[in-house]
């Protein structure tokens, strides 16, 4: 490496809390990825980011290190759109937004994440259908969304790399919870895959990684103009994550709440932000005049049956097993379920939501470590939802669980029933928002561009 700069100038820089500069940052990150840089001299400076922060230009050059320490595709049609979430528990959104989204037209590359934590990997998820293949070539990647208008695959090493380290890192010293680090780290991989616009779902509450509001938008400002320094068009819409998404949490029970909201009979939140990102995806895609009139498009591609042929499609394109949409119990299942009952009357008022994603980790249904291995049969379906009207006795919870698992589940279910769903005699007064704020911004060089 051309020792242009020294890492400890450049790290006690930041401890001071002055400005780096591009140079300085593209310097650092490219020793990283070379192996120049020490792993201590990176997490030194991931503390002192975590601690003084990184403003708009400094955001924009890490991520700009980060997106070129790998290959970078580039579709520069305005109908290439890609979703991301910022992760959450139950979240299965992209199973029938992306069907919905290509079967209006719009050409969808997603590079999805696994689960890590208490959330859920939509990566993890659609493996649960046998023969499914995540991890195919960039070629074929690129041949596929061309030709299929959908493709789904996990992270590849080739696609921003130093995220991959930076974000090992961040995992074991205690820098994850850093708006500038997100931003770089969700921006570099999604910059990479060359969509020309981006919907970014940014959960909130105690099931996300953002529980505060404040800081969702927060992170949705950063995301944003991050974003738009890329010349990229997006769309942020905060959700809220103090309960799971839907009723189904573990990786074959998803799927089959997906297939089964693709076929009109999902639930109705699930629905509901499934349209609404679809909805984001078809107006930035330059496909519809407005966000409403995306989401009416969206709503006739899931009525009309046209998002499930287009799931098939998904499916088949990538080698799984299409029989799964008619028979689920080709699927992944356990033999054994243990229902969680009610021990009062009453009303919902509050979702543990992080503890209930961790009791489907402990489970075997998600991983702690990147190199567990996941068990895709098991998980829990939450038969009630926060304002919901409880009878003692009423079955709050069907745990899916494995024979030998059965005193864990018991021991999973008090704590469901005593700590994790509180039911109080008195419902909330203010009623759950899902979409609480939903911000659009086109960048100016794509605004006019029209689909040929
Ligand atoms: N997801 C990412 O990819 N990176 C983060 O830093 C947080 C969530």
């Amino acid at each position: 490496m051309k020792q242009t700069f020294s890492a400890y100038n450049i790290i006690q820089k930041k401890r001071d809390k002055e400005k780096l500069t591009k140079d300085e940052i593209t310097w650092f990150i490219e020793g990283l990825t070379k192996g120049e840089i020490a792993d201590y001299q990176m997490s030194a400076l991931l503390m002192a980011i975590y601690l003084n922060g990184l403003d708009k230009n400094e955001t924009v050059a890490l991520t700009d290190a980060m997106l070129y320490s790998g290959k970078v595709l580039n579709f520069p049609e305005q109908y290439f759109i890609d979703k991301h979430s910022t992760g959450g528990v139950g979240d299965k959104a992209s199973f029938i937004l992306a069907p919905i989204a290509a079967a209006c037209g719009v050409k969808v590359p997603m590079i999805a994440g696994r689960g890590l934590g208490h959330t859920g990997g939509t990566v993890d998820k659609i493996e649960s259908i046998k023969g499914f293949k995540t991890d195919i070539s960039l070629d074929d990647f690129v041949h596929l969304v061309k030709e299929r208008g959908l493709v789904l695959i996990g992270q590849t090493g080739e696609i921003a790399p130093a995220d991959k380290k930076i974000y090992a890192l961040r995992d074991v010293t205690a820098t994850i919870e850093s708006i500038p680090l997100i931003t770089a780290s969700i921006m570099s991989k999604k910059l990479a895959e060359g969509a020309s616009g981006i919907v970014m779902d940014i959960k909130t509450g105690n099931g996300a990684f953002m529980a505060k509001l404040s800081d969702a938008k927060k992170l949705a400002e950063s995301i944003r103009q991050t974003g738009l320094r890329f010349h990229k068009n997006m769309m942020t819409v905060i959700t809220d994550m103090s309960e799971p998404t839907g009723n189904a949490v573990g990786n074959s029970l998803e799927i089959i709440e997906s297939i089964e909201t693709l076929k009109g009979r999902g639930p109705s939140d699930l629905t509901e932000l499934s349209l609404t990102l679809a909805g984001g995806m078809i107006y930035l895609a330059g496909l519809a005049k407005t966000h409403k009139n995306g989401i009416e498009q969206a709503q006739l591609a899931l009525t009309s049956g046209a998002a499930l042929d287009k799931f098939r499609e998904l499916i088949e394109s990538q080698g799984g097993d299409v029989n799964v949409i008619d028979d689920y119990s080709l699927l992944p299942k356990t033999k054994s379920t243990f229902n969680v009952l009610a021990t009062k009357n009453g009303y919902i008022t509050q979702i543990d939501c992080k503890s209930l994603g961790m009791h489907c980790v402990r489970l075997g249904g998600g991983r702690l470590k990147t190199s567990d291995k996941i068990d895709f049969a098991v998980g829990f379906i939450l038969n009630k939802k926060c304002g919901d009207k409880i009878k003692k006795g009423d079955t709050l919870a069907t745990i899916h669980c494995h024979d030998h698992q059965l005193d864990l589940a018991r021991e999973l279910g008090l704590e469901m029933s005593s700590k994790d769903i509180v039911i109080k005699a008195v419902k909330n007064k203010t009623k759950k928002k899902l979409i609480i704020e939903v911000q659009t911004k086109f960048a100016p060089k794509l605004k006019s561009k029209k689909r040929k």
